[in-house]
């Protein structure tokens, strides 16, 4: 589906007003069955599964980037979410096994080069993850920090050739809790163990109250993005 530039501003002018959950439910009727949620199962993204659920008359096309490397809480709430949501969950992996890639690159890339590993476990899944879509709907808000805080509600995604929608842009941490919680909504345990923001086990860490939520991931690497965003 081709959305003109100038509708495309319009949409996103509108949809800047509006609640996540309505901005969920616009896009899931403008997209139809070619608009697919990007979820890690972190906090924004089981809010936005719930959303879409509550307002989907199928199921919601999900999809996971499975690095191989995920937190086994992570696992454990991607288990409950398939088996209690009306989702159509898709684990993409990548091309090469955690052992296939230790034997090409050395053992544990991610200590090394974690660009190269995002790439191979991260950023080429998420390119056959987007195939045949229109849309994708991610977890990005502003409050993440300040590389997020270009993103729109509706935008452009020219490195993937679709549209990408995140809903949560305006949303506050405080917000997004409260709409978590007031809707019982499962989430990952982590959360409140010192981890806002959850990626792969090997390089995520805790992070000390008022500590930039970001931090815990890639520490040390001066690296802040894992490419998916980019
Ligand atoms: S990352 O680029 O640093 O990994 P972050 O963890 O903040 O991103 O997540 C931002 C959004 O990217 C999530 O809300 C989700 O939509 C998408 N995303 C991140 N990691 C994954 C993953 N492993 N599988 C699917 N989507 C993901
Ligand atoms: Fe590899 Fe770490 Fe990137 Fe996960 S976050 S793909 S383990 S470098």
């Amino acid at each position: 589906m081709i959305v003109e530039s100038e509708r495309l501003n319009e949409l996103g002018n509108l949809w800047e007003q509006l609640e996540p959950p309505e901005i969920v439910a616009a896009a899931l009727d403008l997209f139809g069955e070619r608009i697919t949620i990007a979820s890690s199962f972190g906090l924004e993204d089981v809010a936005l599964i719930h959303m879409a659920t509550q307002v989907s008359p199928g199921p919601v096309d999900v999809f996971c980037l499975d690095t191989g490397v995920l937190f086994a809480e992570t696992y454990a709430l991607l288990e409950q979410f398939s088996g209690s949501y009306p989702i159509r969950l898709r684990r993409m992996v990548p091309e090469l096994s955690l052992d296939a890639q230790a034997e090409r690159y050395g053992a544990q890339l991610w200590t090394r080069d974690p660009d190269l590993c995002c790439k191979l476990r991260k950023v080429e899944p998420l390119q056959r993850a987007l195939k045949g879509y229109d849309a994708w709907v991610t977890g990005l808000r502003r409050a993440q920090g300040p590389t997020r805080q270009g993103a729109k509600a509706i935008e452009r995604d020219a490195k993937h050739d679709l549209y990408k929608v995140n809903p949560l842009v305006r949303w506050s941490d405080e917000e997004l809790w409260a709409y978590v919680r007031s809707e019982k909504v499962p989430y990952n345990p982590l959360h409140e163990q010192g981890y806002p923001s959850i990626g792969c086990r090997p390089c995520t860490r805790a992070v000390a109250p008022g500590e930039d939520p970001r931090a815990g991931r890639w520490a040390g690497f001066g690296k802040t993005e894992c490419g998916l965003h980019l």
